[in-house]
């Protein structure tokens, strides 16, 4: 079984859309992140999955522009970059959903959606535009939630979420991040959230998805990264990446470089 182990050595044959090499975080005395190491593709939907405290939202975070890396190396089709801060993820190609949901409560949907990039006539916000835009994703997605005027503290958790999500897809961006998109979700909006991934990679966006919930990873997943302590440890493909497998690698009772040498043998 050929499992990536992660060594930190480039061995991918085509240029990842991102890729991450030996990054490291501390924050002050508490080390996040001592090595991690992730390539995504385009069209691809990539998960990364860990325990808590693993390093998977520190390791988006990088990713969007909020912390900067101690160590290590981004970049993008093969070019390394740099984020000075999050506008500038963005304007290098990166939308985020993040695990605290960062939504307005007081204002309305279409405003939420809009927020970073509101349409203008002049100086003037265009309102119809806004509604008319925020009405436009939300149906190409199949979202419902009444009137794109409703404010978002009234809506329920997971329609919150599914509106987060949907702002992230407005930008259209080549690279679409998300921590956590199902954790406050029913069955049925699960399911949609795991169509509106679909439909991302097929336009060939490079997904790249925390996710606690296995199920959801193994109907979805091209590509599973495994962090443990601050550290990726494996990627599977989809093929490889077997349930206990992967628990076995979050938890630490399989060793990745044991499973490496064991399909040499
Ligand atoms: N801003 C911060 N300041 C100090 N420590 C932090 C900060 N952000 C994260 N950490 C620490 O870094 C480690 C990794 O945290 P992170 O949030 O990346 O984990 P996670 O894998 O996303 O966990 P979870 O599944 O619970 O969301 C944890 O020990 C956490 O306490
Ligand atoms: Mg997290």
């Amino acid at each position: 079984m050929a499992v990536t182990e992660h060594t930190g050595t480039r061995v991918k044959t085509r240029v990842p859309a991102l890729s991450l090499r030996n990054v490291e975080k501390a924050f002050g005395q508490v080390t996040a992140l001592s090595c991690v190491n992730l390539d995504a593709q385009v069209g691809e939907i990539h998960f990364v999955v860990g325990d808590n405290g693993a390093g998977k939202s520190t390791t988006l975070k990088i990713l969007a522009g909020m912390h900067t890396a101690d160590a290590g190396e981004i970049s993008l089709n093969g070019t390394p970059v740099h984020f000075a801060d999050a506008s500038d993820a963005k304007a290098q190609g990166i939308a985020v959903v993040h695990q605290n949901l960062a939504l307005v409560e007081c204002l309305d949907v279409a405003t939420n959606m809009s927020l970073g990039a509101i349409p203008k006539r002049g100086f003037m916000l265009d309102r119809k535009a806004m509604e008319r835009e925020a009405e436009a994703v939300l149906s190409d997605l199949k979202v419902r939630v009444g009137s794109v005027r409703t404010q978002i503290g009234l809506l329920s958790g997971g329609e919150r979420q599914i509106v987060a999500i949907a702002r992230a897809v407005r930008m259209n961006l080549p690279i679409i991040l998300l921590d956590e998109p199902t954790a406050a979700l029913g069955v049925r909006e699960t399911a949609h959230v795991g169509e509106i991934l679909q439909e991302l990679r097929r336009k060939g966006k490079t997904v790249i998805c925390i996710s606690h919930d296995l199920d959801f990873v193994f109907k979805l997943a091209d590509k599973v990264t495994v962090m443990r302590l601050g550290k990726s440890v494996a990627t599977l493909t989809a093929d490889q990446a077997r349930h206990d497998l992967v628990v076995g690698l979050i938890t630490g009772s399989i060793d990745a470089a044991q499973i490496e040498k064991r399909s040499h043998d």
